[in-house]
């Protein structure tokens, strides 16, 4: 990491990426970041960017190879919207269907699963009192899972995205977190699964073998495990 970051300050930094940007930016201070700093955003940016998101589409493969309608209907809109081509970005507000089993798979399973909260000042929470300095923990898996905010909430229904709006309880669904923490890489994190699900989904279906039992794992992302599938090309129906 430090032999990279040593290029990119020799060589100018000014590629179009994020190493670049973050080379030639100032910190709080007004100083150049230090070679430590930067290195240690580099590490978070892989971690975060790179575990969460293949824990993410192993769900969405998990449950479309055990939800055959789930599956028709992304083979479906794959086929129709791509035409056999490879995806781009601009095709990500036509593939819908494809982002509500992102949506849903994220719902059910959050790879952040807990995550927590340290309180500046004395608070309040459902009535008790918190003071200031309390670690607070909360979990996604638990909140996605409430009954009175998602019906029926262990179902695998990308549909249930289809009318939810402005009516549902604010906060009720964080798989990127809330507040000044929240994922810097939410949009990212979610337009890379929607093209990776439809470019997989475009070319191969992904079978689970028989009587394997999966179970959540909850490590730093929460991942299913074992998850080997079987390969299977397809071809577009259209
Ligand atoms: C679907 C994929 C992703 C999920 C589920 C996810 C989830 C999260 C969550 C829950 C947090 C913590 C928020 C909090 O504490 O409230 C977080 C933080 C973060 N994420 Fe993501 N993320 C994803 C993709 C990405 C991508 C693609 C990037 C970078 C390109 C990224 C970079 C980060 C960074 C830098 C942080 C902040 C860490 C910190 O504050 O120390 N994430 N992410």
């Amino acid at each position: 990491m430090y032999r990279i970051i040593d290029e990119y300050r020799h060589r100018g930094a000014d590629s179009p990426d994020l190493l670049s940007a973050m080379v030639g930016s100032r910190g709080e201070d007004d100083d150049a970041l230090t070679d430590r700093e930067l290195r240690d955003n580099v590490v978070t940016f892989i971690f975060g960017g790179t575990e969460t998101t293949a824990a993410l589409l192993s769900w969405c493969l998990y449950f479309l190879g055990r939800l055959p309608d789930v599956e028709r209907a992304l083979h479906d809109e794959v086929d129709r919207v791509l035409d056999g081509r490879t995806p781009v970005f601009a095709d990500v507000p036509r593939l819908e269907h494809t982002g509500r089993i992102v949506s849903e798979a994220l719902r059910l399973y959050a790879p952040g699963w807990i995550f927590t909260r340290v309180t500046l000042t004395d608070t309040e929470l459902a009535g008790r009192p918190v003071p200031a300095g309390t670690v607070l923990i909360y979990c996604p898996y638990l909140l996605h899972r409430r009954r009175d905010l998602f019906p029926d909430p262990d179902r695998f229904h990308p549909d249930r995205w289809l009318n939810r709006g402005s009516s549902s309880a604010p906060h009720s669904y964080a798989p990127f977190g809330i507040g000044t923490r929240k994922c810097i890489g939410d949009v990212f994190g979610r337009v890379e699964a929607t093209l990776a699900l439809a470019i997989i989904a475009s070319r191969w279906r992904l079978r689970p073998v028989p009587n394997e039992v999966v179970k959540p794992r909850p490590r730093m992302t929460l991942v299913p495990h074992p998850l080997r599938m079987r390969i299977e090309e397809r071809r577009p129906s259209v």
